[in-house]
């Protein structure tokens, strides 16, 4: 099936239809609380993200359920096709055209098949490429990888929905937004989930696709105060200044840089950039965040590298360590298992010692993933 190759531009179409289809989608129950017992999952943090080893059990239940809900999970969560007649019977026939005049799915033999999912987070809807790509094969997009395709929320981003600052009221920068969750978070306000509402959010992302699925998001959950721009970090806010930057960057030492997870041989190339940005960006008083994977030998490493980037003595920086802390050896094993697989046993040592020996240059017996803020003095 032909590929996504022009997205439409969301920022241009008029809101009522994005309304209609939210509407929609909140009357059948399309919430987390809702779709993780639609999944029988221990709770709603499982859904980020959901588990591709579950996919067939989740699969056979649905199948044997006909209610609204479980049909629009499986067709904009999981991304298996669904009758296109059923769709209509849950959604409405307009919502269901909606869906297909917008890219989100198309038809084809009777059958609707999803180009997005759609992911419920706190009381937002969020669209991002499909969380298992190779679900439906008739959606299959030449090109599209994990290292292009708009990030699909996981655990980081579910650490950083928590850490982050939720009682801005003045101006936000997130630097790579992906599907603009956390932007949108910081744009919404939501006393049930303590949020509060910032008054103008920017969220800038390299990825032209992740900048227009971002647009779609805005529509879809309402909000007027936000902006989604295209570029490398800081350019597309040039000259501006902001209360509060925030990111979820890829961060994690690996073989190359790449947009969606590895930060280069350290991990830390996009947030050393970000960092030595800061000061140029950030109102008196103002406050920078970021994940990232920790790398050091003492942990007093950590403070003594941010605060050189950030400019010496201009802000106040702290971290917390947010998971388990790793030897450099087991990280290495973990990402070139992952990397190179139990096949070709050459190419998984060749792998393991390319990464050892970067984290060794680097100088980073430890690693640990966590929230760097430097506050500015
Ligand atoms: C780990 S994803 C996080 C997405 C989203 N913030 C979240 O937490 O769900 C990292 C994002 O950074 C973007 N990115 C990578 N390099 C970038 C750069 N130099 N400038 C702007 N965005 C970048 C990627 O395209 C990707 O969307």
């Amino acid at each position: 099936m032909g590929g996504w190759k022009r997205p439409l531009s969301y920022d241009i179409m008029p809101r009522e239809p994005f309304h209609r289809l939210a509407g929609s989608l909140r009357e059948i129950g399309y919430c987390p609380e809702r779709a993780a017992e639609c999944l029988a999952l221990g709770g709603t943090d499982e859904l980020y993200p959901l588990d591709y080893r579950y996919l067939p059990r989740w699969d056979d239940l649905l199948s044997q359920r006909p209610d609204d809900l479980s049909q629009a999970v499986r067709l904009l969560l999981l991304g298996l096709p669904v009758e296109t007649a059923r769709i209509k019977e849950s959604l409405g026939s307009e919502q269901t055209g909606f869906l297909i005049g917008t890219g989100l799915a198309f038809e084809s033999g009777g059958m609707l098949h999803p180009r997005l999912s759609i992911v419920p987070f706190e009381d937002l809807l969020v669209a991002t490429d499909r969380l298992f790509m190779n679900a439906d094969p008739e959606s299959a997009e030449p090109g599209l990888s994990s290292d292009n395709c708009v990030w699909r929320l996981d655990r980081t981003t579910l650490l950083m929905s928590r850490k982050m600052r939720r009682d801005v009221t003045g101006d936000v920068l997130e630097l790579g937004c992906g599907s603009g969750v956390l932007s949108l978070l910081t744009a919404k306000a939501c006393p049930e989930h303590g949020r509060r509402s910032a008054k103008h959010v920017t969220g800038v992302d390299i990825n032209p696709r992740a900048v227009n699925v971002a647009g779609f998001n805005a529509r879809l959950n309402g909000a007027e105060n936000v902006e989604f721009l295209q570029g490398g970090l800081y350019a597309p806010a040039k000259g501006k200044r902001f209360d509060y930057i925030f990111s979820n960057p890829p961060s994690a030492p690996g073989l190359v840089r790449a947009w969606n997870r590895e930060g280069g041989a350290t991990g830390r190339e996009m947030v050393e950039e970000m960092l030595k940005g800061v000061g140029g960006h950030l109102k008196p008083g103002g406050v920078f965040q970021t994940t990232m994977h920790f790398g050091y030998r003492e942990k007093g490493d950590i403070g003594s590298w941010a605060g050189n980037l950030a400019g010496s003595g201009r802000h106040e920086i702290t971290y917390d360590l947010l998971g388990e802390e790793e030897d450099a050896e087991t990280f290495a094993l973990r990402e070139a298992w992952q990397k190179a697989g139990p096949r070709d046993y050459g190419l998984y040592l060749r792998t393991y010692r390319q990464y050892s020996e970067n984290l060794g240059k680097a100088g980073m017996a430890r690693l640990c993933f966590g929230l760097l803020t430097a506050e500015g003095r």
